[in-house]
Formats: C-alpha cells, structure tokens, sequence
C-alpha cells in the first residue's frame, strides 16, 4: 500500500527532533511535487528573469505551499526561496532553503527531469536534505549522521575509480555568454577523460544522481544555495564528498561546486586546475 506524506521519509534511529525535522520537509516535498505533476500537462504562464531564465505561476505556486507546509510543521524556522527575493537574506543561523521547482525549464517544455529541494542549513551546515521527483515519485532524503535514502532504501555512492568508467553530470549557467569560455574549457578538459557528461537540467536532482549511484560526479559553476543545500547531504551522507573546484570546503554559498562518490575526488580536481 502507498506509503501517505506523513510516512514516507522516516529514517530509523534518527533522534526524534531531527526526525521531526526530516518529516517535515518531506511533507512539504510531497506535497508540492504531487502539485507540479498535475500541472506538468496544463498550459503554463512564463515569466523572464534574464533572457534565458524563466519562471512559471507554478514555480511561485508551489513555493507557497511549501513555505506554508513548512511554517506549519516547523513554526519559528525562517524559509529562504528562491522566488521571493525579499527571503535571501536571512539573520537566523539556522533556516530551511527551498527550491520550489528545480528544473523549470525542463518542467515548461515538458521535459520530465525536476525536482523540489528542501534543505535545512544550521549555522552553514545541512542538517536535513530533500529531494523530491514527482515524475518517478522517487522521494531522496538525508538527515546528518543518518544516512541518505531513497524511498524506503539507504543510498550509496557508487565505487568507480577510473575516470574514463565515469558518468559526471554538470550544468550550464543563466549566464552563459559571460561564463561560455569557462564552461567551455571545463568541457574540453573534461569529455576526453570520462565514459560520458549528462547535461539533464536539475541541479538538486544530479546530485540526488550522485548519491544514489546513477552518476559518478557532479559539478557546475554557477549555483545557488536552494539548488545544492539539500543535495549536498544527499552526496555526504551516502558517502561521497563536496569541495568546491579547486578543493576548498564547500559551502551553499560558493556558486562552484564539485561533488562526486569520493573515489574519483582527487583525479576531478586535477582536470579543473
Ligand atoms: C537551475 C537548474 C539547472 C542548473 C541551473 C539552475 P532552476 O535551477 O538546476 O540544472 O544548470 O544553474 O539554476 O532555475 O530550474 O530552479
Ligand atoms: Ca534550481
Ligand atoms: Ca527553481
């Protein structure tokens, strides 16, 4: 029988206030990723951000129902999410960060890679990570010290070794024309190393991939806190690492990041000097 928002999610022997924690987040994930899927099919209303980023009503949608999910099931925990501005700054040391929909553009032309992302940053530090995908109702969710799950399942890295038996996954900015050389050089570095690169266009739902094995790595250089807060546990508490790309330690802060299953860490380091 399927498992109801209220039951999925749950990691055994977590401490009950974190998994008070976790259980919320994933309601919320739930809930919302449960309305994006009814709308995938409707016509959208798209808004421009910049000339190739766009927004759609259910982006804004979803969001609203999360932060009420969440303002609900955790009252006093400020919300930082990526569609209301007036939320990126935020004085607590310890808030959820939300993506709503990560993948919009994927999500506007139909194309079923997306997902919503849940984190809970305690003083820079993800405590409880969520990643949803409606399109297969594949709920990844991490608290720290827990391990990191996918439905009713622990996740691992996987144990590849050799960069040519890879699968990395990346991500191209908003704002290629700037970032095209940098982008570019990556790519040359990189193709000629490793078994293939996945441009599939859900940054919190790659490194989701990485923890559970469907890709070896993972790194972009333009990202946000809402699309890596939850992924990052995902990747750490399924036993793979996050630094930035010249090695430094990661922070949702840092628009870099590199995440892979550990293994490949040091030879992925080496092919973005
Ligand atoms: C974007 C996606 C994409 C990545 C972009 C992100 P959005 O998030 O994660 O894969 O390449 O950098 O901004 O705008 O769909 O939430
Ligand atoms: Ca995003
Ligand atoms: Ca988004």
């Amino acid at each position: 029988m399927e498992k109801t928002g209220r039951e999925r999610g749950i990691i055994p022997r977590c401490p009950e206030d974190t998994r008070h924690l976790l259980r919320a987040a994933c309601r919320a994930a739930l809930g919302a990723g449960a309305f994006i899927a009814d709308q995938m099919h409707r016509p959208h209303r798209i808004t421009m951000k910049g000339s190739i980023d766009l927004v759609t009503e259910t982006d804004v949608a979803a969001e609203a129902m999360i932060c009420a999910s969440l303002a609900e099931d955790t009252p006093g925990i400020a919300i930082m999410t990526e569609e209301r501005v007036a939320s990126h700054r935020v004085a607590a040391d310890r808030f959820w960060v939300v993506d709503p929909l990560d993948g919009t553009t994927n999500f506007a032309h139909g194309f079923p890679f997306f997902a919503v992302s849940i984190g809970l940053l305690d003083r820079g530090r993800p405590e409880v990570g969520v990643v949803y995908t409606p399109v297969s109702n594949e709920l990844f969710y991490a608290a720290r010290g827990c391990g990191a799950w996918l439905n009713d399942r622990p996740i691992a890295v996987t144990g590849t070794d050799r960069l040519i038996a890879s699968l990395i996954g990346t991500g191209f900015p908003y704002a290629i024309e700037e970032r095209l050389p940098q982008v570019m050089r990556h790519l040359e570095r990189l193709l000629p190393r490793v078994r293939d690169v996945r441009r599939a266009g859900a940054a919190a739902l790659d490194l989701a991939y990485v923890a559970c094995g469907r890709l070896d790595g993972f790194y972009e250089i333009d990202l946000k806190p809402w699309d890596t807060a939850a992924g990052w546990l995902l990747v750490e508490e399924a036993g793979g690492q996050v630094t930035t790309l010249s090695g430094q330690p990661y922070s949702a802060f840092i628009p870099e990041i590199l995440a892979t299953n550990s293994a490949l860490h040091r030879q992925l380091l080496d092919v973005f000097p």
